[in-house]
């Protein structure tokens, strides 16, 4: 993008009914996690095992989210965001997972909700962000079938409490990446490792997001109902076939295999034939059941990925070339700043005709931030920010249906495996004191969403 046109970015471009918000999870902020009743996720389990994450880090306490809830809706009211998602703990609401209810994390989240009203501001709720009651995974997590029925009754609960202030719900943020990291890799929660656990976790994630769609809109016919999908543009790393076609078989297992079930296009087996094996788990009746027509899809995007042939990497047969090889500019993720990425990716997702609307329920980056005189000048983060905002009026302009964009996040916080290093908040967070500061971003979101208040 040409400087200019970032420095004449403005709100209005975007039109009136835009929305323009903030992303946070329960694990990632609230801390709290054995109070008043709740039980205990896989997260607290899994941050608890040796190895797992940088520093030995934990969400014991994270943001003190939990206790500090009014003050940092307060400071989301004092940058003039209008839309604030975040997620509830299944665990706070079912100790276990199903049956018994926790009165008090109820309680809790209506406080929640409620605060958010009184101050103009719209809750946005997830119900699922990675983390799963311990008591469930003990009865094999995400591998069970089972987890159908008790993501139903979740879903039940949440909508009958909350439905009432809700508007806007999102089933599920990202199964790729709590499947693949979770149940494949083992660098996330639970931490299980390989194919037997890969597949069946990845078929009872999409049936349970279609299914939690069908609950909602059942019990809140009037309800805003979307689900979030990780996605970064994929693009081969030369020119020759092996590697083109090492491409397209990542964009299938990075960007196409929980969408295009929900849209009644199946798994994209035919590109990626390892989810040929997906049948074993199927029952008569499931490429029905993971059919459901959301009224948004939550797109969240932060890079693209350079991807060659790789001969030794089972299954996919195609490696990830990093940003630090290719030498290009990157964020402390080691993902590198490439803004044209969520451009590319709202174009490929709208050419879906099925999909009504598109939001960005992500975006955003993590630098070294340095505190200055009680301030944070972290004019990458500001540049970062403008550079894609700017590539998402590209792609409106162009006709696309992309009606929001969520900055990912309001404060720094638990950033899973990698604990509380990388830095993605618009307000910096001083972890042993808990102090807020401001960081300049977030002064830019203000100024930017001021325009026309
Ligand atoms: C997740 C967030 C995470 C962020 C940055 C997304 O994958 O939804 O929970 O913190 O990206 O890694």
């Amino acid at each position: 993008m040409e400087e200019t046109d970032r420095a004449g970015l403005l709100k209005a471009q975007f039109g009136a009914e835009f929305r323009w918000g903030v992303s946070t999870a329960a694990y990632q902020i609230e801390g709290a996690f054995d109070v008043e009743g709740k039980g205990l996720s896989i997260w607290d389990v899994f941050t608890s095992r040796r190895g797992k994450i940088k520093s030995r880090h934990h969400g014991q306490v994270a943001c003190n989210f939990y206790n500090c809830f009014k003050g940092d809706i307060e400071l989301i009211k004092q940058l003039h965001i209008p839309d604030f998602r975040f997620s509830v703990s299944w665990s706070r609401l079912m100790p276990s997972g199903q049956g018994p209810v926790n009165r008090s994390g109820l309680d809790y989240y209506s406080r929640v909700i409620d605060f958010c009203l009184e101050n103009q501001i719209n809750p946005w709720l997830t119900l699922y962000h990675w983390d799963l009651p311990y008591a469930l995974e003990q009865k094999g997590g995400w591998t069970n079938r089972d987890i159908v029925g008790w993501f139903s009754d979740f879903t039940e609960l949440c909508a009958k409490h909350f439905g009432d202030r809700v508007k806007h719900w999102m089933v599920m943020n990202e199964p790729a990446v709590f499947t693949g990291a979770g149940y494949f890799l083992g660098i996330h929660a639970p931490g299980r490792r390989g194919m037997g656990n890969f597949l069946p976790a990845i078929h009872h994630a999409t049936l349970c997001m279609a299914e939690g769609g069908r609950v909602l809109r059942e019990m809140l016919p009037q309800a805003e109902i979307g689900t979030t999908f990780s996605c970064s543009h994929v693009e081969p790393y030369s020119p020759s076939l092996k590697d083109q076609a090492a491409a397209k078989r990542a964009d299938a297992l990075l960007n196409r295999m929980f969408i295009e079930p929900v849209l009644g296009l199946g798994y994209p087996a035919a590109d990626l034939p390892v989810l040929r094996k997906l049948e074993k788990y199927m029952k008569p009746g499931d490429e029905e059941s993971m059919v459901f027509d959301f009224d948004f899809i939550g797109l969240q995007n932060y890079t693209r990925e350079i991807v060659k042939s790789s001969f030794f990497t089972p299954y996919i047969g195609a490696s990830l070339v990093k940003a630090e090889k290719r030498k290009v500019p990157l964020t402390t993720m080691g993902w590198e700043v490439y803004p044209e990425a969520i451009y590319n990716i709202i174009r490929k997702f709208d050419a879906y005709p099925q999909i009504k609307k598109i939001i960005i329920t992500e975006n955003g980056a993590a630098f070294s931030d340095q505190v200055e005189n009680n301030e944070v000048h972290d004019n990458m983060r500001v540049q970062y920010l403008q550079d894609h905002i700017s590539q998402v009026l590209r792609a409106k302009n162009d006709g696309c249906k992309v009606a929001g964009y969520f900055v990912w996040t309001l404060t720094d916080n638990f950033e899973w495996a990698e604990g509380y290093h990388p830095r993605f908040g618009l307000i910096h967070v001083d972890f042993e004191t808990q102090k807020r500061i401001v960081k300049d971003s977030g002064k830019w979101y203000r100024d930017f969403l001021k325009e026309g208040l």
